[in-house]
């Protein structure tokens, strides 16, 4: 048997296949699923800034207190369903869940702005999370919103939360910022101890008939890959974080891939949303399998191993290697 097993924020995981913040989290009977299929790790899904204001709010019968465009934002909140569970449920069930698997679980809390709703930060941590996964999901929509001001935010709210808790802090992120790389030191000099790249952004499409604005969840396919692939490549070794890749893992490949890159972890939803959490364990063999033929002994070894620093032609990953590429489409019909 060739050894699988990884770590990932100070976490000893069994092997590198983590279920992603996703629904799968929201029953007690599919967590123990994956538990059973064999993952190495459990990812919540996401408890929301919006959801915690909104309740305190309720309470305190105090919707004038928000701008006129916050009590309005307030309205595109769901009434039911997953994402409306309220902060106190959200607790109550992650601890259920903790209790119920003995894989690590980690919190997701996932908000843009510091101020009161960062204690749920603690009381993840309370209710028995091992980890914490901050998501910054973030459109910057308003043309007077600088990028250093909407980073100078990012980064205060990852100190707030980092100084309520004592477990590890990964961050959820998106590709879009101007200099990636610079954003993701900060973010780790800011007390980030994990990376979590990227974010999927579910870009609305317009029904032409109704001309309304529909939201659109398409789950991903493995070529969406690439993206997180190339970016853990270039900052694996310049930035001191566990890395964990999210975005288009689908198959034993895609998890290779993802480790050769520099990941700690591979991060899987669609797939398991779409085929079932029966893939993990037919990926795990899979890995078994490939690992074998190619003679790598564990996980560890490969991990890296593809990354900017290692690769023979560094270029590859960057601005000259778009020339090429370009220059090699020589068949015009
Ligand atoms: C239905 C659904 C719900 C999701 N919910 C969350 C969430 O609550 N928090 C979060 O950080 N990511 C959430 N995600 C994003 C996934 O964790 C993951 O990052 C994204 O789907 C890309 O991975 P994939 O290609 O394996 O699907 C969700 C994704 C899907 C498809």
């Amino acid at each position: 048997m060739m050894d699988l097993s990884t770590t990932y924020l100070g976490l000893e995981l069994k092997n590198p296949l983590v279920a992603s913040a996703s629904p799968l989290s929201k029953k007690i009977s599919t967590v123990q699923k994956l538990e059973q299929a064999g993952v190495g790790a459990i990812v919540m899904y996401s408890l929301f800034e919006e959801q915690i204001i909104h309740e305190s709010l309720e309470l305190d019968h105090y919707l004038t207190r928000g701008t006129e465009s916050f009590a309005e934002a307030l309205t595109y909140l769901p009434d039911t369903g997953t994402y409306s569970m309220g902060p106190d449920k959200y607790l109550d069930h992650l601890s259920a869940v903790k209790k119920a698997v003995s894989v690590p679980v980690i919190g997701s809390l996932n908000g843009v702005s510091k101020g009161g709703w960062v204690r749920y930060a603690r009381y993840i941590q309370e209710a028995g999370a091992d980890a914490l996964e901050l998501n910054l999901y973030y459109l910057a929509t308003d043309p007077d919103l600088k990028s250093q001001d909407l980073e100078a935010a990012q980064i205060d709210l990852v100190k707030e939360v980092k100084s309520a808790i004592t477990i590890p802090l990964a961050i959820k992120l998106s590709p879009f910022a101007t200099s990636l790389a610079n954003i993701t030191r900060r973010l780790v000099e800011a007390g980030a101890n994990g990376l979590v790249l990227f974010n999927r952004f579910y870009q609305p499409d317009f029904d032409l008939e109704e001309l309304e604005v529909v939201p659109n969840l398409e789950l991903s396919t493995s070529s969406d890959l690439r993206l997180p692939l190339r970016w853990i490549s270039i900052l694996f070794g310049q930035i001191d974080a566990d890395f964990a890749l999210t975005s288009g893992v689908h198959t034993s490949k895609d998890v290779l891939k993802s480790m050769m890159a520099g990941a700690k972890v591979a991060m899987m939803a669609s797939e398991l949303l779409h085929n079932g959490v029966q893939r993990v364990p037919a990926i795990l063999a899979e890995l078994q399998k490939w690992m074998q033929e190619h003679e790598y002994e564990s996980i560890k070894q490969m991990q890296g191993s593809m990354s900017q620093q290692s690769v023979a032609e560094p270029a590859a990953f960057e601005r000259a290697n778009y020339m090429k590429v370009l220059n090699s489409w020589i068949d015009l019909p």
